[in-house]
């Protein structure tokens, strides 16, 4: 039955961890997958996350079925998190689903602009996480890119991003990354923003914002600008965001999606339909992380901690990035070592030559995403010299 059925490419992601996993080097390093690594390189159990779980444990509740579209409380909290507890008005209507994590939310909103708003296209920027191709392409939307990063200058591409969202016609769905941008870790400026929707509005295109690092580049309202300053406009937009990283809770897969819409009656409509698409593809979600993230938001105590943990980790990043920047400067890198220490979130695309990476693969079993971008909290005390020699000895020889 299945012998026509071809070999499938492996994720380029995924499988590198995998590859690094199965290294038998003892001093392998990790800078590929998104993940926040810790400064002893384990992957964070949040001190926050640690008393909920307990509470929740000692509340001692059964493990019913929640509503299709998650838990109200849950949605409220997401809501108040992405747009600012005071902007969550009547002014606009929300309709929050919670979802699978963030590629849950993504697969989710692909599916609806698909069915639902018959859309057949989405642009990317140029480059972009590689998960985004398959996710929309996967749900039968053709894919297309408008420039975004130089990666031989390492610069924005702002005036031929604009130039391209300009001339796309209404209605044209755009996803955009609000901050920690994936793969380059370069973000708009807070004032190319404001241009960037500006031209949304006059060409009534549809944003659908992909948030997945939030509090980890400016902090957690800073890197909400984007989609405040949407929502002053009149744009109907799509938010997709992710609890893995800012709550390390990768395998609990909880993210959710947002559409903000114009009315309430819109609101309702879409918040049917997304509660149709989940209903009939996984019935309902899981509950053990949204109750997590319910409870630590709704207890100021517990929230504070939250964010302390967050900005904790948010700054030991900005210190890798500083070291490592550093090192490679004094040690005289042909690398520009401004690609490492400018950037926001977990990555820098780097720079580094396809050779250079295969060699700080084979030779010192550093792993980084193709073609070459750093995954930042990876660097540890332990391991930051060890990868700035290597990158010496790699750019080095170039
Ligand atoms: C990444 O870009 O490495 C993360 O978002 C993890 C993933 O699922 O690819």
């Amino acid at each position: 039955m299945f012998k026509n059925i071809q070999s499938s490419a492996a994720d380029p992601i995924m499988s590198l961890m995998e590859a690094y996993l199965q290294d038998a080097n003892p001093h392998k390093v990790n800078l590929g997958i998104g993940l926040y690594y810790d400064e002893w390189g384990n992957i964070p159990l949040m001190r926050a996350v640690q008393q909920a779980e307990r509470r929740l444990l000692d509340a001692g509740q059964p493990h019913g079925y929640p509503p299709i579209e998650g838990s109200a409380p849950f949605a409220h909290q997401v809501q108040a998190l992405l747009l600012g507890a005071d902007t969550v008005g009547d002014s606009r209507h929300l309709a929050t689903v919670q979802t699978v994590g963030g590629s849950g939310a993504l697969k989710l909103a692909a599916d609806f602009l698909s069915h639902y708003l018959s859309r057949r296209e989405i642009w990317v920027s140029d480059p972009t996480w590689a998960n985004h191709w398959a996710i929309f392409g996967g749900a039968g939307l053709r894919v297309n890119a408008y420039p975004y990063f130089d990666n031989d200058s390492g610069e924005l591409r702002f005036a031929e991003m604009l130039e391209t969202l300009g001339a796309l016609p209404a209605g044209t769905v755009v996803l955009l990354h609000p901050c920690c941008h994936n793969p380059t870790g370069t973000d708009l400026s807070q004032a190319q923003w404001r241009a960037t929707i500006e031209v949304m509005q006059q060409r009534r295109l549809l944003p659908l914002f992909d948030l997945a690092y939030q509090g980890f580049g400016g902090g957690l309202e800073e890197d909400g600008y984007a989609l405040r300053e949407t929502l002053k406009t009149d744009l109907d937009f799509l938010i997709c965001n992710s609890f893995s990283k800012n709550v390390a809770l990768y395998g609990q897969r909880l993210g959710a999606l947002t559409v903000c819409c114009r009315n309430a009656a819109d609101a309702a409509n879409v918040k049917g339909a997304l509660k149709t698409l989940i209903r009939r593809s996984y019935s309902c979600p899981p509950t053990h992380g949204s109750q997590i993230v319910e409870t630590l938001l709704a207890d100021p105590a517990l929230r504070r901690m939250w964010q302390d943990e967050l900005d904790a980790m948010r700054q030991r990043i900005r210190q890798m990035r500083l070291q490592l920047a550093s090192g490679l400067e004094r040690g005289g890198s042909t690398l520009d070592y401004r690609r490492i220490r400018d950037c926001h979130g977990m990555f820098s695309y780097t720079g580094l030559q396809p050779r250079q990476l295969d060699e700080l693969r084979h030779r010192y079993a550093i792993y980084l995403v193709e073609p070459g971008r750093m995954c930042l909290p990876g660097l540890n005390p332990a391991n930051i010299d060890y990868v700035t020699s290597a990158i010496l000895d790699v750019t080095r020889s170039a």
